[in-house]
């Protein structure tokens, strides 16, 4: 067996590593807050580098860990090129990436280029600068509407509700022009036309690689360059479907926006091994291929599975299309079922269908805002369907994206009072969406009963409220229980390392709609349970399952991998 620093020293050069690695989403601010100051830091993180060797995870994946004020938890981002001293320092940050290595871990770096925060010195410097400025100009300004400019120049709305402009005052104090912005008005968006934008993420992008990252989650890749130099269409314009299919949109998904990325893969491959990027691009399927060129990012979030239905056929589907495209690519495809931003998978497969998603199910119904109650989770079945649809994740070609608790089996926190919520589409949208608070609570590490306690999180409580039930999914209750969801997933993250081999998949034929199986090269089957009825499984050795097997049968809701009969 080679010893941790031997396979960090062997895997360090190896340009593939990304290919098939499972990923660890860390959300800073609540993992681990090792200063006890009810913020998640990067000591915190540092001290938990054997959890995440112990789990078995090939890289982690950093939320923002920037200077903010949090006006969107760390996406509205003040310095690109510092720790927020509240996390940490910089020294703090680079200790860290030397743990991580050292325990065989790659480390993603979340970049962050279609908006700053109002508070970026370029921002405050625009703020203070005359209309037609240089500093306006790193910006999108423009004059309002009306016959003194108090209108906005349209009727955009921001993704997190209310308008997408924002009226400044001038430095002589009067009422001024408008900025736009995409998400928060703490968020004004970068003018992408404009080259010292370009320089400056190049030189943001060196900075952290050459601190020993290895790669990058882009954030909002889809929106950087936009058309705003033409007559701005209304509101109701934007919105015609067929302008997302071709790159006509405005706003979302331009052709241009490519040209952006193949100078940024220029830098990654200044290094050895190339530094990788993910997409995140919310774009008409059809052209998500592009933001996984290996002239461009190499790879590109699909976040189908986790929009999906818990439904064979949909499975099949999305998988079977996303391996091709892939493959057209020679990209290798991403699989996801939970993040910061959506309802965990172990409550919305507890939910009634088409309830459980940000926005609601298609009869209008919303568990979160209908009051998150736990109650109204059957969240045995979600925890149940849950690791099914992670075991054949796990399975899957491709990398695999995990978000911090999951392995816990952690459920989404519903009710948070609203005095404590934080997210700002809960305050520009309230009464349409709650927000992505609920799956940002801080981890239980302990399951300390006293009150106030923060499940040892950090000594001093935890910055978004952890309800009671929390101890019951504790890390520490878990890691010795042979039983436990984080046993489970230890298990099958060893496994699929022992098992990885090319990325082919053959699907097999079944006799039952509601299962799915494949073999992966060297006799590896995988059979996913869509259904309740119990399933014969193939003949050979059961390596694992995501409930106990009886009589070489599968039971509903449930994956198994098995090693066939030679
Ligand atoms: C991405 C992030 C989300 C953030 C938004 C604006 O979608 O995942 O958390 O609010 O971008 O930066």
């Amino acid at each position: 067996m080679p010893t941790s620093a031997e396979t960090a020293a062997t895997t360090t050069h190896d340009a593939d590593w990304w290919r098939q690695a499972a990923v660890y989403q860390i959300y800073p601010r609540s993992f681990a807050d090792a200063s006890g100051d009810g913020i998640g830091d990067i000591k915190g993180i540092t001290s938990k580098v054997p959890y995440l060797k112990a789990l078995g995870i090939d890289a982690v994946w950093l939320s923002p860990f920037y200077p903010s004020a949090l006006a969107d938890g760390g996406y509205d981002v003040d310095d690109y090129r510092n720790v927020d001293p509240r996390l940490g320092t910089l020294e703090d940050f680079d200790e860290m990436v030397g743990a991580l290595h050292e325990a065989g871990i790659k480390v993603i770096a979340d970049i962050v280029p279609n908006h700053t925060s109002d508070r970026h010195e370029w921002f405050t410097e625009a703020l203070a600068s005359p209309k037609g400025s240089a500093a306006r100009n790193r910006y999108i300004f423009r004059d309002g509407l009306g016959a003194n400019g108090e209108l906005p120049p349209n009727d955009w709305t921001s993704i997190f509700g209310g308008g997408a402009w924002e009226r400044v005052t001038e430095p002589d104090g009067t009422p001024g022009q408008w900025y736009f912005h995409l998400f928060a008005k703490e968020q004004p968006d970068l003018n992408w036309d404009n080259p010292e934008v370009h320089e400056d993420f190049l030189a943001t992008l060196r900075f952290w690689s050459d601190r020993g990252v290895d790669g990058f989650r882009v954030d909002v890749a889809h929106g950087l360059k936009k058309d705003m130099d033409a007559e701005l269409p209304s509101l109701e314009t934007i919105h015609r479907a067929d302008l997302f299919k071709d790159g006509e949109h405005p706003l979302w998904d331009r052709d241009e926006v490519h040209t952006i990325y193949a100078e940024w893969r220029k830098v990654f491959n200044e290094y050895n091994p190339p530094r990788t990027a993910v997409a995140e691009a919310w774009v008409h399927a059809d052209r998500r291929a592009r933001y996984a060129s290996p002239e461009g990012l190499g790879q590109a979030f699909n976040f189908d599975l986790l929009q999906a239905d818990f439904d064979a056929d949909v499975f099949r589907a999305i998988i079977t299309k996303n391996l091709a495209e892939a493959a057209a690519t020679g990209a290798s495809s991403t699989w996801v079922f939970s993040n910061h931003d959506v309802v965990r998978h172990a409550t919305r497969y507890g939910l009634p269908k088409g309830t459980g998603r940000r926005g609601g199910g298609p009869d209008g119904t919303d568990w979160l805002l209908e009051g998150g109650d736990p109650a109204k989770v059957d969240a045995a079945r979600g925890l149940r369907r849950a690791k099914a649809a992670t075991l054949l994740m796990l399975a899957l070609p491709g990398s695999a994206y995990l978000y911090q608790g999951e392995e816990l089996g952690l459920q989404e926190v519903g009710q948070i009072p609203d005095e404590d919520r934080q997210d700002p589409t809960f305050f520009r949208n309230k009464g349409v969406e709650v927000g992505r608070d609920g799956c940002r609570v801080p981890l239980p590490w302990e399951a300390t009963p006293a009150a106030g306690s923060s499940f040892g999180f950090g000594a001093n409580g935890a910055h978004l409220p952890q309800p009671e039930w929390f101890a019951g999914y504790a890390a520490s209750v878990q890691a010795d229980d042979e039983g436990s969801t984080l046993a489970f997933y230890r298990r099958a993250l060893a496994l699929r390392h022992e098992l990885q081999g090319a990325e082919a998949l053959g699907w097999q034929d079944s006799a039952d709609d509601d299962v799915l199986h494949f073999v992966r090269p060297g006799g590896w089957h995988v059979v996913a349970n869509f259904g309740t009825t119990p399933v014969e499984l193939p003949a050979g050795e059961v390596l694992l399952a995501s409930s106990d097997v009886e009589g070489g049968k599968l039971p509903g809701e449930a994956t198994a991998w098995v090693r066939a009969a030679r």
